[in-house]
């Protein structure tokens, strides 16, 4: 749940104060990720300026030849402020160069031990610093780790899991040395190292004993190297394996790791996604790769085998810089909900035929092709997923019964672990996920696989843990998400699982015209998008209303019961605002108790099989003078509010199994002004962090 972020410039002069800067914004860019506390770390070893009498703040451990670690409690604008008193403090040279570095960074969300310096990244072996390491993940088996290496003399500052990894670094280190070897190499060691544990990691080490030298692991956890040649005429499309991929040529070049694409963006294309189980060593210009054949450690086995050098090629990242900037908008959230007519283009974009030749109007999920027939023969279909992604699965539901004729089951990814529910080889499972890494839905999708389940993906990753260990699946492309808030991907899930529904509901006749309708829907549904987006003032007026309310209560049923769910989910997260959503069916049966003048209830009231029912809902509330809230199509305000004495949002009217796209776009709008209103922070709302890749 934390962003880990490298950089390595390789025969090509660089300033302190420019590697900084590329630290501190690749740390930007992975923000989202945790922003509870940061760290760097950086290099002193060719130091002229320093004044060794200046007495050395605490948070600078900087012994002679030694990495330099600077880390603090809050956002990663508060550790840069730190860094440059600190390093105003000590006299160090910003103007200093470095013809070969390597400078190492972190991003936290805090799970084991509060937000505090000592918690956060890099952690050390100890004074001295001669092994740094950060960390995105968990170590499970850290305890166990912790006793053996406090058996042999070692201290520990942190409460954090990840200080038993630099340590048994240099447990590992000294070892060696002690027996004689002083040849181990920095992968020798790391390779030790994971051996031994256990749990879910992207680590990037760093170390005194290997000056400009940085080694990446991974398991589970996502991790990307970023190459960078400055005379870039070697590595274009080249495949590099333990022999240096790059030539020894001394191309200066720079190499970037870092937990997502963002950080990588602004500096190259240029782009290897690191694998399970593989080492990668980024020594002298060159990357060398190892991997773990048997890569069973997350369950708790051991890495026993060998591992061997491998081959692989760079692909390029099919982003832009400009995906990743606010552009005109203040804040991630708000760019993202108004960009969704764009996104939601895209995630249709190849995917759905109208006219042509054959003039049939069909769905092609190039992803699950192969797999249609044995979908459709499933005894159910799983929807698996967290949080969004659930609300959106519950929301392409209905539709997936309906074209499908299969019983479609829900399961929140952590309660079907709980349970450990049945999950059978005739069943489909579909796993959806934003992020492609949510802890939860990865464990869930383990143990799926185990029980022979067909395991479908819908992910809006190309590469994550999701993607790949599916047997097949689709990807929403919705473009990169940053605000902490799903919304864009939000919709995108709806429409690729409506477009899922229509691919398995195949060409049966009596459902044609019911297909050929939504397909028109789904071509026009981004100008609809578009339509409600003029809400946005109407919503921001709203939030103006609600800005000091404690609770706010959502109503809704059929295709938008999911609507309710996640515009409450929305209003809670960023607003931090009390907020429920309730399947408007059971009102009776208990929320009703709840209803007085006070208390803002939104009832989602559009036109659907539901419409009636609602009106009842509608009638019910006020009878006990509810302070309503009515979400309902265009031109039908009269009809759910006779008399008025409702505020009433219209919304334009598309097909029933698509309207929740539409309707969850005020809800979006509102929870974001709510949230401006209430000055919290959009982007970065507290306790949260963007993938949860912790159980
Ligand atoms: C809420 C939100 C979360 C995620 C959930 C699952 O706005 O973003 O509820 O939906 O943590 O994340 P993914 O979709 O990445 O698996």
């Amino acid at each position: 749940m934390c962003g880990i972020f490298a950089y390595l410039n390789y025969n090509v002069n660089r300033e302190r104060r420019y590697i900084l800067q590329v630290l501190f914004n690749g740390l930007r860019r992975l923000e989202y990720r945790g922003y509870d506390s940061a760290g760097i770390s950086i290099d002193d070893y060719f130091s002229v300026s320093r004044n060794p009498n200046t007495p050395q703040p605490s948070s600078i451990n900087s012994l002679s030849s030694s990495p330099l670690v600077f880390r603090q409690e809050g956002n990663i604008e508060s550790l840069v402020k730190s860094v440059y008193q600190e390093v105003a403090a000590t006299e160090l040279n910003l103007e200093e160069s470095f013809t070969t570095h390597a400078g190492i960074a972190h991003t936290r969300w805090a799970t084991h031990g509060v937000p505090a310096p000592r918690n956060s990244h890099p952690q050390t072996s100890g004074s001295g610093n001669d092994f740094l390491v950060v960390h995105n993940g968990v170590i499970t088996n850290y305890e166990v780790l912790k006793e053996t290496l406090v058996r042999h003399g070692f201290t520990f500052e942190s409460e954090t899991d990840t200080e038993v990894i630099p340590k048994l670094a240099k447990f590992v280190f000294d070892k060696a040395n002690e027996e004689g070897d002083q040849t181990v190499t920095f992968s020798q060691v790391v390779l030790e190292v994971m051996r031994h544990l256990e749990g879910a990691y992207a680590l990037i080490f760093k170390s005194r004993h290997y000056p400009n030298e940085l080694i990446a692991c991974k398991r589970g956890s996502p991790l990307l190297l970023g190459v960078k040649e400055l005379n870039d005429d070697v590595c274009n499309g080249s495949a590099f394996h333990d022999a240096k991929f790059l030539s020894k040529n001394g191309n200066p070049k720079e190499l970037f790791l870092s937990s997502d694409a963002n950080a990588i963006i602004e500096h190259t294309k240029k782009v290897l996604v690191i694998e399970d189980g593989e080492v990668v060593h980024l020594k002298e210009g060159g990357v060398s790769i190892l991997k773990f054949n048997n890569d069973k450690g997350r369950n708790g086995d051991s890495l026993s085998d060998r591992p061997a050098s491998v081959q692989r090629a760079l692909s390029i990242l099919e982003m832009e810089v400009e995906q990743i900037n606010k552009g005109k908008y203040k804040h991630y959230m708000q760019k993202e909900i108004h960009e969704q007519p764009e996104s939601l283009t895209t995630t249709m974009r190849g995917r759905l035929l109208r006219g042509g030749s054959c003039k049939a109007k069909t769905v092609l999920l190039g992803g699950l092709k192969d797999h249609l027939k044995t979908i459709r023969r499933s005894r159910r279909i799983v929807f698996i997923g967290c949080g969004t992604s659930y609300n959106a699965a519950l929301a392409a539901r209905p539709i997936l019964e309906e074209l499908s004729g299969v019983p479609v089951t829900m399961e929140i990814a952590s309660d079907l672990l709980d349970r450990q529910g049945p999950i059978y080889r005739e069943d489909t499972a579909v796993f959806v996920s934003q992020s492609g890494e949510t802890a939860d839905t990865l464990l869930a999708l383990e143990y799926t696989l185990e029980n022979g389940a067909l395991c479908v993906g819908i992910t809006n990753t190309v590469g994550s843990v999701i993607a790949r260990n599916t047997h097949c699946g689709v990807h929403i492309n919705a473009g990169c998400e940053i605000g902490v808030a799903s919304t864009k991907a939000y919709t995108s899930q709806i429409v690729v699982m409506a477009m899922l529904a229509l691919a398995i509901g195949g060409d049966t006749i009596s459902k044609q015209e019911r297909r050929e309708a939504i397909i028109d829907g789904l071509f026009d549904l981004p100008n609809k998008i578009r339509e409600v987006l003029k809400l946005d003032q109407e919503m921001k007026d709203l939030a103006k209303l609600l800005i000091a309310e404690q609770s706010l209560l959502v109503f809704g049923r059929g295709y938008n019961y999911a609507t309710a769910l996640e515009g409450a989910l929305k209003v809670k997260e960023v607003a931090l605002m009390h907020s429920e959503g309730i399947l408007a069916g059971e009102m009776k049966h208990g929320p009703l108790a709840l209803v007085d003048e006070n208390l803002p209830i939104v009832v989602i009231a559009t036109r659907d099989a539901c419409f009636s029912k609602q009106q009842s809902v509608i009638q019910q509330l006020r009878a006990r003078k509810g302070h309503l809230i009515v979400m309902c199509s265009k031109g039908d305000a009269a009809s759910v509010c006779p008399g008025g004495g409702c505020r009433v949002i219209e919304v334009p009217q598309v097909e029933d199994c698509l309207q929740p796209v539409v309707n969850i776009v005020p809800c979006q709008l509102l929870a974001y002004h709510l949230t401006v209103l209430r000055g919290y922070n959009v982007d970065q709302p507290r306790n949260l962090a963007k993938s949860v890749t912790t159980q």
